[in-house]
């Protein structure tokens, strides 16, 4: 049987001891063998007067029970004097217990400055002195338990207690730093908000409710927390009637609202309130984020120096793009629209499933994915329409370079739709200029439905002095470099574009041969939107047989115009959930879409790679993806990590993933699942997916996982030390 939990030798303080929770304390305390000082300056509920009565009457009670006791009719304003009871007394302190405390109930305007100071004076202040007190005699024995009293009126607020609300809360930091700065001496602190029947309660409660509440309730928790055996500092707890539970604080992830070279605008905050706000992913923090801040201000540092400083002129630049605040576009499609755009992008009624994309009578009809940059495309053209201000834009130089998707949720089969276009950055790529256009799309109830990201390359408009690169940029990436693992071909309709327009790009270069004869082309050509509609098709046709509410995003460059009446041939290679892909001209060879891929919601299969039916979704599955999009960016990381790491991921004692970080081979790092490709594995790590999560989330630190057994190598176990390096790779694409 475990010991039972006693206080034999150890000294301990209670403050407002005469009654209610601080008279259950010291009971408690001294039936279990500890020598108790019983603090209680014998006022009244409102800090009023005092008396020996309410301490005497409990020392009686320990005393007479064979318990140690003394009492001490101090305020708790002389600190010194109280734990001085307990030197004089019993030669040493172990235990605080602030709990002394009266009330002053006002609603905020009616606070008295005596009101307010005198509850700081006693529960703040109070607390802080005795505590003082008792540290250095603390520190000295190398231990020390104390408990600070709060309320949820501090926690939560509570009408009438504004000035009790801030004291108590101010007790919860006290606590949490005395937590960090006695650590070193096995020094704990932790703080309580308790809920009891008592005579500062009997004014506001029902009696049955107090019968209820009795204060002993409360002592179990105090006592463990005061005992050498508890293992827990810096934390709070919230209990009454038996029931306890620990409180902490949630940090949602939160938004970056600033650019490099600007502080961020009120609008922004405004943009992405939602996402500041939004506690899905969120942690459960114990300190500030300072190393996310950190880290996020060496990137913007990093951008800076790999980039010439755009002077003056740049910053100027960069506030107007701030500044370009269209208001929202709305949009309005039915049945018919999204029927049309299929036939757009070559749905044909000779596909076996094409009823669900062609028929508004369908059980299942089901808009293309592809179709959210048709609501996006319409209100960046119409917000672009003036230029933006400080960067004149000719038209006829526009081209469209790349473009980004991601869906929040299927897309709606018909409906009224906003979205709000942002410049993210304006790139300087010398022969001209990149604009990344951001563009939300939210439904009628103002959720989000989409994200796009056009990227417009202005012939001629470069050499302006502004950056190369931006973090905004959803960046294209590598093809692999093996054969395809899929590949799908379709020939397009010599009407393909003339159909694709009425989707709402009237652009004459896709319809009028005199005007694409201006732009130098021998016909009108098809848009790089049209066969993009195409490409993804096939993606997801070979990969998730068309159920399309497995996509997630997808990311393109366009690099060369394709003709009506042309094949695409898409062809595919499927990595964890992410599928690479480029699409090629079969009539020359000519491949006209780039650096492409569609990342895919776990769980989809199909194609030569699917994996196992039934196979576990992984946490460490999204890790691995951002590490794969990142790596394939960094062309260091071959030189700096030089070494292939194999990463068997485990799940209810068996292996469940297998990834391979080959950080050796290629011209940058190169993450997929499954056995490395080339050649052998330089170390092996095995560890549980649970583990792994909490590695990269720096909740377990690599040599002490390994030193626990829960992290195990194989092959050159001193690789292990650039394992950081990898896992960073996440962590940066995060951002
Ligand atoms: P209580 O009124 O029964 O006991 C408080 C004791 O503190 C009294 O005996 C009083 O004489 C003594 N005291 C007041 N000022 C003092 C001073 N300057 N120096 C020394 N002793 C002093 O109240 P209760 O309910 O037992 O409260 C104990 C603590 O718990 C207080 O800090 C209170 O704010 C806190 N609390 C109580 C809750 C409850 O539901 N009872 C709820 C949340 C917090």
């Amino acid at each position: 049987m475990a010991a039972l939990i006693r206080f034999d030798g150890r000294v301990a303080l209670v403050t407002g001891a005469g009654n209610g929770l601080g008279r259950a304390y010291a009971l408690a305390l001294a039936e279990r063998g500890a020598s108790v000082v019983v603090n209680d300056l014998g006022g009244d509920i409102k800090g009023g007067g005092k008396s020996s009565r309410a301490a005497d009457k409990v020392v009686f009670e320990i005393k007479s029970k064979g318990g140690k006791a003394v009492a001490n009719y101090d305020s708790v304003e002389e600190g010194e004097k109280l734990v001085q009871t307990a030197l004089e007394n019993f030669g040493r302190i172990d235990i605080v217990i602030n709990n002394a405390g009266i009330l002053r109930d006002k609603s905020f305007p009616r606070i008295s400055d005596d009101d307010w100071d005198i509850i700081q004076k006693i529960h703040l202040r109070g607390s802080f002195l005795v505590t003082r007190a008792a540290w250095p005699h603390m520190k000295k024995n190398n231990y020390g338990r104390i408990i600070m009293t709060a309320s949820t009126s501090g926690l939560y607020g509570n009408f009438g207690q504004a000035n009790y609300s801030a004291a108590k809360l101010g007790l919860l930091g006290l606590s949490n730093t005395l937590a960090i700065e006695g650590k070193k001496n096995n020094i704990f602190c932790n703080t309580i908000a308790p809920l009891a029947g008592s005579r500062l309660t009997s004014t506001v409660m029902p009696p049955d409710l107090i019968e209820g509440l009795k204060p002993d309730y409360n002592v179990p928790l105090v006592l463990y927390l005061c005992h050498d055996s508890s293992p827990t500092s810096g934390d709070c707890f919230e209990m009454g009637a038996g029931w306890i539970s620990q409180v902490r604080f949630e940090r949602s992830k939160g938004a970056v609202v600033r650019t490099r070279d600007s502080f961020g605008t009120p609008e922004a905050v405004r943009e992405n309130w939602e996402k500041i706000t939004d506690f899905t992913d969120s942690d459960k923090p114990t300190r500030g984020n300072t190393p996310f801040l950190v880290e996020m201000l060496n990137k913007f540092k990093e951008e800076a120096s790999s980039t010439p400083s755009s002077g003056t002129e740049g910053g100027t630049l960069q506030n107007k793009i701030s500044a370009f605040q269209p208001p929202p576009e709305s949009f309005n499609f039915t049945e018919k629209d999204i029927i049309l755009y299929a036939l757009g992008v070559g749905v044909s009624t000779q596909q076996p499933d094409y009823l669900k994309f062609l028929f508004e009578n369908s059980e299942d009809l089901t808009t293309l994915p592809t179709f959210a940059v048709i609501p996006a495309f319409d209100s960046m053209v119409q917000a672009s329409a003036g230029g933006i201000s400080g960067f004149p834009i000719d038209p006829t130089k526009v081209l469209h370079g790349e473009q980004y998707l991601e869906l929040y949720k299927p897309f709606p089969t018909s409906g009224s739709l906003k979205s709000i276009v942002r410049v993210a950055d304006i790139l300087d790529k010398g022969s001209g200029a990149l604009i990344l256009y951001n563009v939300e799309t939210q439904d009628e109830q103002g959720d989000k439905v989409a994200f796009n990201q056009f990227a417009t390359f202005v012939v001629g408009s470069g050499k302006f002095g502004g950056p190369r690169s931006s973090t905004q940029h959803k960046l294209p990436v590598d093809t692999p470099s093996r054969a395809p693992d899929a590949t799908m071909s379709e020939k397009t309709s010599l009407d393909q574009a003339a159909l694709y327009r009425l989707s709402g790009d009237r652009n004459p270069l896709h319809i009028d041969p005199s005007f694409a004869a201006m732009g130098g082309f021998a016909q009108p050509i098809l848009h790089g939107l049209c066969s993009f509609g195409f490409a993804v098709r096939h993606v997801m046709k070979t990969y998730a047989d068309n159920d399309m509410t497995k996509f997630k995003a997808v990311k393109v460059r366009f690099s060369k115009p394709v003709l009506p009446g042309q094949t695409l041939q898409t062809e595919m290679w499927k990595e964890g959930n992410r599928v690479f892909f480029r699409t090629k001209v079969v009539e020359n060879g000519n491949i006209c879409i780039s650096g492409a891929y569609v990342d895919l919601k776990p769980g989809a299969t199909g194609g030569q790679t699917q994996s196992a039916p039934g196979a576990a979704t992984l946490q460490s599955d999204a890790v691995f993806d951002e590490i794969m999009k990142q790596a394939k960016t960094r062309t260091d990381l071959p030189s700096k990590i030089n070494a292939i790491f194999l990463f068997n991921i485990t799940k209810d004692g068996k292996v469940a993933a297998t990834w391979t970080a080959d950080m050796k081979t290629g011209k940058t790092g190169d993450v997929y699942q499954g056995q490395p490709r080339n050649g052998k594995a330089d170390c092996t790590i095995t560890m549980t997916d649970d583990d792994f999560m909490a590695m990269h989330n720096g909740k377990l630190n690599g040599q002490q996982a390994f030193m626990s057994g829960k992290l195990k190598l194989g092959g050159n176990i001193m690789l292990a030390q650039k394992l950081g390096e990898v896992l960073n790779a996440a962590k940066q694409a995060k951002m």
